[in-house]
């Protein structure tokens, strides 16, 4: 049974929650393999409205094997409490595994993580991130100094590594920071319940993935954040500290590239996106207003407003390409309705007069630019209720027929509304 990859190609919260959802209604494996509790995936299922962090997107099916990957930043504590929030509603998270080798994060990575953005606002270079503790994990990581989920839920081990991390943390954030030390007894007390509550999820999952792959088994990598949020591919500094394009699935799971067959690019067909950092199609008008109120584009996790404008088919382009995506779903369709033209920008016009129409390797240089855009009619009619292509209004068919033609690729699916059924194949 070929992988399927199903990734965020714009700025995050592009709906993937909803698409690995819809997806995993066969699958046997839905696997996480970067980021951590940054992510706010949402499904809406039976009338209900789930909003998931870190667990997968397939934890509402209960023969599916949740998977929580190498690659990924795990907050121990909440991952307990999303854990209690599904299994008060029933929802079982028996099939839950989370990789030995997932590093953890702990309560020094929040404290720097809320520590560096204030410095850094100050400067106005602050990130916005979601201070969730994702860079400051990922930084520890990359230096090997981090705590994997092996160590944390080791009885002998735990409390000399934990004890042994918050002194050298608490060295940054009183000597460089000049803020307040965390005392470690109290997180060793605290954390201690964690990892007994997590010990018996923690395994292997590299095998586990590996094994369902070779058995043909139906294997699902959960994208997390989006393309343009790419620690090398996106817009950086201005990114998460991980990798959602296509390739970061492959090194954090554990599975080789020929896992893979089909790569799956989930798009709004407008753009959002939250924190600071370049984003050349932006409304500030109320055009913008308008999109962010019809599709309600407040932060799953964070509630902070989204900020919003119209699909931008350079960076649609580039992420056809940095992911090898075979196929494009369109989500979120329906918030357009009553805008009376839609406009899709195909390139730029940068400070210095020129015209390019590839995402520049310096994204510095979008600072300024001009869209330039191309201008299709719009729709008034309710669209929520239309399952196939024909059902959809001719202004509809010919924005997506636009879009297909002008990013280049395959659009397989279309959103209409944030069920699991207000969606739209196409053959
Ligand atoms: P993710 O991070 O990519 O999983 O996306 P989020 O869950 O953060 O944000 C997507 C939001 O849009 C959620 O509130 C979804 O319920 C909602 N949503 C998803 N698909 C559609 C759609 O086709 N139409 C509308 N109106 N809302 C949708
Ligand atoms: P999902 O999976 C949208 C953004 C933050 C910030 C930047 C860095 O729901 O699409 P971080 O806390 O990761 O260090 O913040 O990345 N960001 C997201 N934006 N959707 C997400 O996840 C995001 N996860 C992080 O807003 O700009
Ligand atoms: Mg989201």
């Amino acid at each position: 049974m070929p992988c399927k990859v199903i990734l965020g190609a714009q700025w995050g919260d592009e709906g993937k929650g909803k698409f690995i959802d819809i997806f995993a209604e066969g699958a046997d494996l839905v696997v996480r393999s970067q980021g951590g509790n940054n992510a706010g995936h949402t499904v809406v299922a039976g009338g209900e409205q789930y909003k998931l962090q870190l667990i997968p997107s397939g934890i509402l099916y209960p023969n599916c094997v949740n998977i929580i990957g190498p690659g990924v930043v795990v907050d121990p504590r909440n991952v307990l409490r999303e854990i209690d929030g599904l299994t008060a509603k029933g929802i079982s998270c028996d099939k839950l595994f989370i990789d030995a080798r997932a590093h953890c994060i702990l309560p020094w990575h929040l404290a720097l993580d809320a520590l560096s953005e204030a410095e850094k606002a100050e400067q106005g270079t602050a990130i916005g991130t979601t201070k969730k503790g994702i860079g400051p994990t990922y930084m520890d990581k990359a230096e090997r100094s981090g705590i994997r989920m092996h160590d944390f839920v080791d009885e002998v081990r735990f409390e000399s590594v934990m004890r042994e991390a918050c002194a050298r943390k608490n060295r940054v954030i009183t000597g460089v920071y000049g803020a307040e030390p965390i005392d470690a007894d109290a997180v060793i007390a605290e954390y201690r319940v964690y990892a007994d509550r997590l010990r018996s999820m923690v395994r292997d999952t590299s095998v586990m993935t590996y094994e369902a792959v070779q058995q043909g088994k139906e294997v699902l990598f959960e994208g997390a954040q989006g393309t343009l949020l790419d620690l090398d591919m996106g817009t950086y500094p201005y990114v998460t500290s991980s990798h959602p394009v296509a390739g970061g699935c492959c090194i954090g799971s554990g599975v080789g590239p020929t896992a893979i067959s089909q790569v799956i690019g989930i798009f709004k067909s407008y753009t959002t996106r939250v924190g600071e950092g370049p984003f050349p199609t932006e409304l500030f008008d109320e055009t913008g207003d308008y999109i962010r109120k019809a599709g309600g584009e407040f932060g799953t996790v964070t509630g902070r407003a989204r900020r919003t404008g119209w699909f931008d088919a350079v960076v649609a382009r580039y992420a056809v390409r940095v992911n090898g995506l075979t196929d494009v779903v369109i989500n979120k369709i329906d918030p357009l309705r009553g805008l009376p033209k839609l406009k899709v920008c195909v390139a730029y016009r940068l400070k210095n007069g020129q015209t390019v129409t590839e995402l520049p390797a310096n994204f510095m240089e979008l600072e300024g630019c001009e869209p330039v855009y191309e201008e299709f009619d719009g729709f008034t009619e309710d669209i929520t209720g239309c399952r196939s292509w024909d059902e959809l209004p001719a202004a509809v068919q010919d924005y997506i027929r636009q879009l297909a033609r002008i990013i280049g690729c395959k659009i397989t699916m279309l959103g209409v509304g944030p069920a699991r059924d207000q969606v739209i194949t196409l053959a």
